[in-house]
């Protein structure tokens, strides 16, 4: 099973993924996450999305694209993959169904939680978040039950380089230049299913369930 999860800067992708992938037993493939994970570990591919990442740009596409082509082969990845995050552009998307092909798979279900942007602005500048599990909080929507450290693991919460309210503006006009036209891409292959992002965690995490459970 291929699930794209679809939706704006904030509009809780990170914050839903962990459930879904548990329940569901696949792998969870973040770009953002992977493109932070090579930057923790200074590679060259690291150093150069950042410079795109701290902008509030798209990292160009074939570095993208060959970033998750690598990743989808790993063995974790058998039982499917949940894209967080990716594709972003009309090119990743056609590039996402020619490898999954590959794999005799496809897309089977685009859950796009569809946030306005006055909300997310909101959201991005509470975010906080855990550098060793990605676990996603909000200092007052969704709080640890510690101050500042990750419940899971008690590690100290951070907040995110790209979270400045100038660079959270320019990564929302990346989106609904670049993404928002992804929106059509899937409902016209009657994929998409939209949910509306402004509901309690609790309640778009059960919609979101039930749509992967129709394609399982
Ligand atoms: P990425 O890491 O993917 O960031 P993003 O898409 O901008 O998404 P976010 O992680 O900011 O938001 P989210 O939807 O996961 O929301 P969250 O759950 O955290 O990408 C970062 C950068 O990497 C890009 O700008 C780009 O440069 C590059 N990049 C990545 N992928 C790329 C690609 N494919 N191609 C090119 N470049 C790429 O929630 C947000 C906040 O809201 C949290 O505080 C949360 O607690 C709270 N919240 C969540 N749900 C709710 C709710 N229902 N009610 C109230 N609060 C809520
Ligand atoms: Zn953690």
């Amino acid at each position: 099973t291929y699930i794209v999860l679809l939706g704006p800067p904030g509009a809780g992708k990170g914050t839903q993924a962990t459930q879904i992938v548990q329940t569901f037993g696949l792998a969870h493939v973040s770009t953002g996450d992977l493109f932070r994970e090579n930057l923790r570990n200074q590679t060259e591919l690291g150093q150069l999305a950042a410079s795109y990442m701290n902008a509030g740009k798209l990292v160009p596409d074939d570095v993208t694209i060959a970033m998750v082509r690598e990743r989808i082969t790993r063995p974790d990845c058998a039982q499917g993959v949940l894209f967080d995050g990716f594709p972003r552009t009309v090119a990743q998307a056609d590039a996402l169904s020619a490898m999954l092909a590959e794999l005799s798979g496809k897309v089977d279900c685009v859950p796009y939680i569809s946030v306005p942007a006055e909300v997310l602005v909101e959201r991005l500048s509470g975010r906080i978040s855990c550098p060793t599990c990605g676990r996603v909080y909000h200092v007052t929507n969704n709080p640890p039950k510690q101050p500042g450290v990750c419940d899971a693991d008690g590690t100290p919460l951070i907040q995110r380089e790209d979270d400045k309210p100038e660079t959270v503006r320019k990564r929302i006009e990346e989106y609904l230049k670049n993404t928002a036209p992804l929106i059509d891409y899937y409902r016209e292959r009657q994929l998409l299913v939209e949910i509306d992002g402004t509901q309690s965690i609790e309640v778009v995490s059960q919609q979101i369930l039930n749509a992967i459970r129709k394609v399982k």
